[in-house]
Formats: C-alpha cells, sequence, structure tokens
C-alpha cells in the first residue's frame, strides 16, 4: 500500500503534538506520506488511507480533542486502519510495562476495530496550562518521561504493517 496517513492528536500542553511529530516523521522515512495535525483542525479524513489517533491523559480520560474527532469520524476510522496511542504517567512506568488504554479508549478501539493501543510516557514542565499542573509541577512530579525511542520503534511497526497491506 502507497498510504497518506493523518496523525491526529489531543494536546494541551503540546508534549502529544511532538510525540504525533515524531510517529509522522517515522512513517515518512519509511515511505508513507504522513500529516500530523492538531484532531480539532481536521474536518475529514477522506484523503487518507490510514489514522493514527493519539491524546494526552487528562483525569483518567482521553484530551477531549481525540475523544470528538474518534466520535465525529467513526465510520469513516471504522473504514479505515487505525492506530491509537495515549500519553499521559509522570513516571517511567509506561517504558517498563504496557499500560492498557483508559476506558474510554478501550471503547473506542472495541467500536472502531483499531489494530493496536499503545501508552507513551507523558511531559509536564514549567508553563504547562491549569492550577493543577502547578500543583503537580510545585509537588516535584513533573517531568518528560516520554520515550522516542519506544515512539520511533512503535511507528516503524505502524510503517511495517502498512507497507506490507495488501
Ligand atoms: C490536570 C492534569 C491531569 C492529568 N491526568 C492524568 C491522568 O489521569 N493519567 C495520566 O497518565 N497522566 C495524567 N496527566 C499527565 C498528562 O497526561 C501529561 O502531562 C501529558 O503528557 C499531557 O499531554 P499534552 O502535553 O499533550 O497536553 C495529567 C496532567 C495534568 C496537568
Amino acid at each position: 500500500m502507497t498510504g497518506n496517513v493523518l496523525v491526529a492528536y489531543g494536546t494541551t500542553n503540546g508534549s502529544t503534538a511532538q510525540i504525533a511529530e515524531a510517529i509522522a516523521d517515522v512513517l515518512r522515512k519509511n515511505g508513507l506520506t504522513a500529516d500530523a495535525l492538531p484532531a480539532r483542525t481536521v474536518a475529514s479524513v477522506s484523503s487518507y488511507d490510514a489514522v493514527v489517533v493519539g491524546g494526552g491523559l487528562y483525569a483518567g480520560r482521553w484530551h477531549k480533542d481525540a475523544r470528538r474527532f474518534v466520535r465525529r469520524h467513526g465510520r469513516a476510522l471504522a473504514e479505515r486502519p487505525l492506530w491509537l496511542f495515549s500519553s499521559g504517567p509522570l513516571d517511567p512506568s509506561a517504558s517498563e510495562r504496557d499500560i492498557p488504554p483508559v476506558p474510554g479508549v478501550k471503547k473506542a478501539m472495541v467500536r472502531l476495530d483499531a489494530r493496536e493501543h499503545v501508552t507513551f510516557g507523558g511531559c509536564l514542565e514549567e508553563g504547562a496550562k491549569g492550577w493543577v499542573a502547578g500543583m503537580i509541577l510545585r509537588s516535584g512530579k513533573g517531568g518528560d518521561f516520554r520515550d522516542f525511542t519506544a515512539i520511533e520503534e512503535w511507528a516503524r511497526r505502524v510503517a511495517a504493517e502498512l507497507t506490507d497491506w495488501d
């Protein structure tokens, strides 16, 4: 398959956008065409052959832009190869073990017949929006726990599946 892939993301503080860009870069390096775009700016997925949707985790839920995106484009997503990712844990846990999707994402996975979901570590740094973010940072629990080696490895697997697609 010579695929055109959309990597749509929901982010508040930008770290999930950087993960999406890294995934799109790997897809391009592996011969695919890929756009990484904020989920809320995508009007239609009709020009894409496959889609990756990612969202930051907030209070046990996917970012609202990612939730709305899979609701709004459900029918088109169910007809395409689809991968989901979340980014959240502010500790090394995501690099140490598989973290299952939160319940809402699990439901979307089943409903849309997504091929796979992965949880990547999150990132929260000085300047993040919101008072809860400020509290987390003041308590010393912020940091960047994204593992770009693991992110790129996962993206290579997505690319391999797409390039082997009949
Ligand atoms: C208010 C708030 C709530 C959060 N809730 C969760 C959560 O429920 N689970 C989790 O794994 N991470 C949680 N996090 C960490 C974020 O998911 C992490 O910072 C993520 O990288 C944010 O993505 P973004 O920079 O794309 O917005 C929370 C962070 C904040 C500030």
